[in-house]
């Protein structure tokens, strides 16, 4: 199976976590918008989504889904989305598509996150993706000399500009043995708006596609 047959196997397989008749978080990504295209096919059955980026809010307008503004929501039972890394602790790296802070928020409302994804994203330890961390654009350059003094090596996204209107600095080389010490310590950066470490709030349940079909890690 090539990894886009794995991804859209696991974003089917995340239609049985949609409750119907309520609303679903949808996450950003190549993985989610496969997510977004099978929504379409039971989107008589929910009442809506609450998007954590523009590009999918677009799409799920796109295929007739009405989306919510997340504050007029005060219950959301599942957020569905992808990641660049996650471990079996279900601790994940998110951030590659530059929506994290939006797919932070929305997952912290959610009562379960299903993380969907590949064989290829599940590791070890995480850090072997560059770790995206959203900075407001006058604290780039203290946010990355911080940074560097935790041991990574911050690379800013020259050109990108955050559904926020804020920067992104990738910071490379890190070994993430203790997410949730992380995940804390570089929200204490002044100007650090949010990190793409998502372990504080991990995923319930993850569902991996492999080449011998989905798999479900809980
Ligand atoms: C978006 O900002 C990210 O958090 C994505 O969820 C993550 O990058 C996974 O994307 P893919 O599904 O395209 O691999």
């Amino acid at each position: 199976m090539t990894q886009n047959e794995l991804k859209q196997a696991v974003a089917r397989a995340a239609l049985d976590y949609v409750v119907a008749d309520r609303l679903v978080g949808v996450g950003t990504g190549s993985t989610a918008n496969f997510f977004i295209d099978a929504l379409a096919g039971m989107k008589d059955r929910i009442r809506g989504a609450v998007a954590s980026s523009e590009a999918t809010r677009q799409r799920l307008e796109g295929h007739g889904i009405r989306v919510f503004d997340l504050n007029e929501v005060d219950d959301l039972p599942v957020y569905v989305d992808g990641a660049d890394e996650i471990n079996v602790e279900m601790h994940m790296t998110k951030g590659g598509g530059g929506a994290l802070t939006r797919e932070k928020i929305v997952a912290a409302v959610a009562q379960k996150f299903v993380c969907i994804v590949d064989e290829s994203k599940l590791v070890p330890v995480l850090g072997r993706f560059p770790l995206p961390v959203e900075v407001i654009p006058l604290a780039r350059a203290h946010v990355a000399r911080q940074l560097a003094q935790l041991g990574g090596t911050p690379q800013w996204r020259e050109g990108f500009v955050t559904d926020n209107g804020n920067l992104i600095l990738d910071v490379h080389g890190l070994s993430i043995v203790d997410p949730v010490a992380l995940e804390t310590q570089i929200n204490q950066i002044a100007g650090v708006v949010a990190n793409g470490l998502f372990a504080r709030r991990p995923a319930d349940v993850c569902l991996l596609g492999r080449s011998t079909g989905v798999s479900t890690l809980i």
